[in-house]
């Protein structure tokens, strides 16, 4: 479906490709896939230059499910990195030894310059504060899944929606679609930044910023909170100011509609209650846990075939 192709942004995709992948994905959901060997003797190579958990490890399980194997460059004060070799240098060998690299970078661009340097395809596996696209397909894919649509649907965007690229990644993968509207809602400091802003106005997607939750968690089918993104603050007593803008506890849930979800891509801190893991609108393990189907689909379709 997407041979040899990178994936570094998600508005590089149509609507259409991601209908194309959720069907794929389906597939795998449904177990027709599972344990399928389909790429045997493939060889992926992961450049995690930020922390993760849910994106590195289920990159991993996707690939070594689908009979593949997996090299990582590891933490950095292991690799010639901390000798003070560079980005081009770096991943030009993984290219060298692997046949599809994964990378996370704190660098706006470092994917989308790595898929320059590399002949092998590049996924961005997070980026700076924009680029987040397979989290996004993962996103969209729940969505789609728990009501069988995501066009008319109302969306809230919780949180640190200037930092969290999820956020701002979904919000743009949302302008591929046809939404009722987006309320965005976030303090002063944390509101969307004007690029992602643009892109709406663009893409004509009827949206409203508000610093209150009230009379929105009443009417959102889908809330999508992020945690205050603490690792992007020089001066932490502005992070403490912010840290608890909004609480997602069980007098929010108890005010959403019944069929409502939640969605967050983890991980959390103190602005989702693990007292509300015990509601049905509570959808955010799921939503991770089918981002491991998400991510065969992506690899079987650039690397299958
Ligand atoms: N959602 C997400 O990117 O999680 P990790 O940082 O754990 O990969």
């Amino acid at each position: 479906m997407w041979k040899g192709r990178d994936i570094l942004d998600i508005l590089d995709f149509t609507r259409e490709e991601l209908d194309g992948l959720f069907r794929e994905t389906m597939g795998f959901e449904e177990g027709r896939k599972e344990g399928s060997e389909a790429l045997k003797n493939g060889l992926m190579s992961l450049a995690f230059f930020e922390p993760s958990t849910r994106t590195r490890m289920s990159f991993e399980a996707a690939m070594m499910r689908l009979g593949g194997k997996v090299m990582d460059l590891g933490e950095m004060k292991a690799s010639s990195v901390t000798k003070g070799e560079n980005l081009a240098d770096t991943v030009k060998m993984l290219d060298f030894y692997s046949d599809v690299i994964v990378i996370r970078h704190w660098l706006e661009g470092a994917s989308r310059f790595a898929a320059d340097v590399c002949t092998h395809p590049v996924i961005n596996a997070g980026e700076g504060m924009k680029n987040h696209p397979t989290q996004t397909m993962i996103d969209l894919y729940e969505i789609q899944r728990e009501f069988g649509k995501i066009d008319g649907l109302t969306i809230a965007v919780v949180g640190d929606i200037r930092h969290a690229r999820a956020s701002a990644s979904l919000l743009l993968g949302l302008s591929l679609f046809d939404v009722k509207k987006i309320y965005l809602i976030a303090p002063e400091p944390l509101r969307v930044r004007s690029e992602v802003k643009d892109r709406l106005n663009a893409a004509k997607v009827g949206f409203e910023e508000r610093d209150s939750l009230l009379g929105v968690v009443e009417n959102a089918d889908v809330l999508y909170v992020t945690r205050v993104q603490k690792e992007r603050y020089s001066d932490l007593g502005e992070y403490e100011r912010v840290k608890n803008s909004y609480i997602i506890n069980d007098d929010v849930v108890k005010k959403m509609k019944p069929d409502s979800i939640i969605l967050h891509p983890l991980p959390r801190v103190d602005e989702l209650g693990v007292t509300v893991d015990k509601y049905r609108q509570a959808r955010y393990f799921e939503q991770a846990r089918r981002g491991l189907h998400v991510r065969m689909a992506i690899l079987e379709s650039i690397l299958g075939g």
